[in-house]
């Protein structure tokens, strides 16, 4: 994000090392959004970058495995001199994550301090694997120098507060709170930055964002994918864990926080705590009101028919996983305060989308009553932010004619012109990473928070193992998920 640096050119990284550069997050992610920023002339001519796995491979193994993961992920045709000078900066480093020679080889092969002011180590690995790579990099000194080598993150960051909180610690032993990035790909989204232009660079907006005109939040992720090859991890983890308590829970305290005082690191992650500590707890008697979960059974998505969880590769037989999970949370200060925010997300749902609907309350009077207007729909704001990014706002206009008839218009904010290209997050985070601004990463306490929150949840579906309710794949998720609404005339919203 540019709003804010905290980098000093001196700062910049001069080497970048992808621990786990031949598994999915790399390939998918982390590679195509590098080989963009080195398209788009944003990496420093200095920086080298270190490809860190376990497989035998040469480096001009690498460089065919780079020519195919890239070609097949990047926007538009490969580009021959992007990817020359791409590919140069690399070199591939055969290593084992637990075997601290690996990391002596890797120290040697960075240039030495005083040369280069920082190194960034980038954990693409399973989070089996963190605290192995956090105490070798401690071994062979490359922790330091404190303050400038940085270590990035990727979720899950922990599994409940409990392993959180030794993760964190164990962070805290080897490097310094500044040199620790967390990752949550969904602040590096551009709709969600832009809901922050949108809520604190508009005074149109932020009269109306409080209790007085916003009936309820609704923040949905669907996914239409299954769990694919991840069944190891996601069987163990959930959709509560995998989704809810970080993704979902950043989106929530974006569209709740307060003004920050400053567009900085530190000030945004402020005004973040104060939501997630104002989320009213919900006490272990209270979990079946507030939160539904359900797997996904066999159905069909676009015509093709999918298999159940149950039936998915190295699943548990009779697992009660959940791969759905909808919840109500309410957040008790003074701008939000009887406002439920409802969120939910999902495998093997009809539609891959994730969509902040926020609907406002009905007009205090029903003038409309004596007309042919029966009932008025209420106003919807709607901020899309996969797999197109857009901000809608549904408001109603009188039809053209004789009666008073009226119909919604949707008022289409979007904000990319069509010439502008749509920005991974990743692109936006690793440039983040290399220039040093911590604002779209997560601070300790957000993550403490945020499982606080879904504690109560966790621990009490921990102990009720034996069944779990089943949605169609190709549908919404069970109709179980409507009994969370406050009122009759609230409904899950699946389209901007
Ligand atoms: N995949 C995603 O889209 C995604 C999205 C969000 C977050 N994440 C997070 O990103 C991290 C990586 O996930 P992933 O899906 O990319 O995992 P993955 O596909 O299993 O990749 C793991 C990588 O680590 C390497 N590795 C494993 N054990 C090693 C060892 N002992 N020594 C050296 N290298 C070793 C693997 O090498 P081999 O290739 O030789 O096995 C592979 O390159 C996880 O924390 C995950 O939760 C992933």
């Amino acid at each position: 994000m540019t709003l804010a640096k905290n980098a000093l050119p001196e700062n910049l990284p001069c080497s970048f090392v992808i621990f786990g550069a031949t598994g999915n997050l790399a390939s998918n992610k982390l590679l195509p959004a590098l080989y963009h920023l080195e398209a788009a002339a944003r990496l420093s001519e200095s920086l080298s970058l270190i490809a860190f796995s376990r497989r035998a491979w040469t480096t001009e193994s690498w460089r065919e495995h780079m020519r195919e993961v890239l070609a097949e992920r990047i926007k538009g045709p490969l580009d021959t001199p992007v990817f020359e000078r791409f590919i140069a900066r690399f070199s591939y480093l055969q290593g084992d994550l637990n075997d601290v020679e690996s990391y002596r080889t890797l120290a040697a092969r960075l240039p030495p301090e005083s040369a280069c002011s920082a190194t960034v180590f980038y954990l693409a690995i399973k989070p089996s694997e963190f605290s192995a790579v956090i105490e070798n990099l401690e071994v062979v000194g490359l922790n330091k120098p404190r303050g400038m080598n940085r270590v990035v993150i990727e979720k899950p960051f922990g599994e409940d507060i409990e392993s959180a909180q030794r993760l964190n610690r164990l962070l805290h032993l080897h490097f310094d709170e500044e040199q620790v990035y967390r990752i949550d790909h969904f602040l590096g989204k551009e709709t969600v930055q832009n809901l922050l232009v949108f809520r604190f660079a508009n005074t149109l907006i932020e009269p109306l964002w409080n209790r007085n005109f916003i009936d309820h939040v609704q923040i949905t992720v669907a996914e239409s994918i299954g769990i694919e090859k991840r069944a190891d991890y996601y069987d163990r983890a959930g959709a509560l864990r995998d989704m809810l308590q970080n993704h979902l829970m950043q989106l929530l305290t974006v569209v709740a926080m307060e003004p920050p005082p400053a567009l900085e690191a530190d000030a945004l992650r402020d005004e973040k705590v104060k939501v997630l500590r104002s989320i009213r707890p919900i006490t272990k008697r209270a979990v079946h009101a507030h939160a539904v979960r359900a797997q996904y059974a066999r159905g069909s998505i676009d015509g093709q028919s999918v298999l159940g969880y149950q039936q998915e590769a190295n699943v548990e037989p009779n697992s009660t996983t959940e791969t759905f999970v909808a919840a109500k949370f309410y957040i008790d200060n003074w701008r939000w305060r009887g406002v439920p925010f409802y969120l939910r997300t999902g495998k093997r749902l009809a539609k891959q989308t994730s969509l902040i609907a926020i609907r406002f309350r009905h007009p205090p009077q029903q003038l409309f009553r004596e007309t042919p207007v029966e009932s008025i729909d209420p106003n919807w704001i709607l901020l899309s932010i996969q797999p197109e990014e857009s901000m809608r706002m549904e408001i109603h206009v009188k039809q053209p004619g004789l009666d008073m008839d009226t119909r919604v218009m949707q008022m289409n904010a979007s904000f990319r012109k069509t010439d502008e290209q749509t920005l991974d997050a990743y692109e936006t985070l690793l440039l983040d990473v290399i220039e040093g601004d911590r604002s779209l990463f997560i601070r300790f306490d957000e993550v403490e928070w945020a499982w606080r929150v879904v504690d109560p949840i966790l621990k009490h579906w921990a102990v009720e193992r034996e069944y779990i309710p089943t949605y169609a794949a190709g549908s919404w998720g069970p109709a179980d998920a409507n009994r969370l609404f406050d009122s009759d005339d609230q409904n899950w919203r699946n389209e901007p």
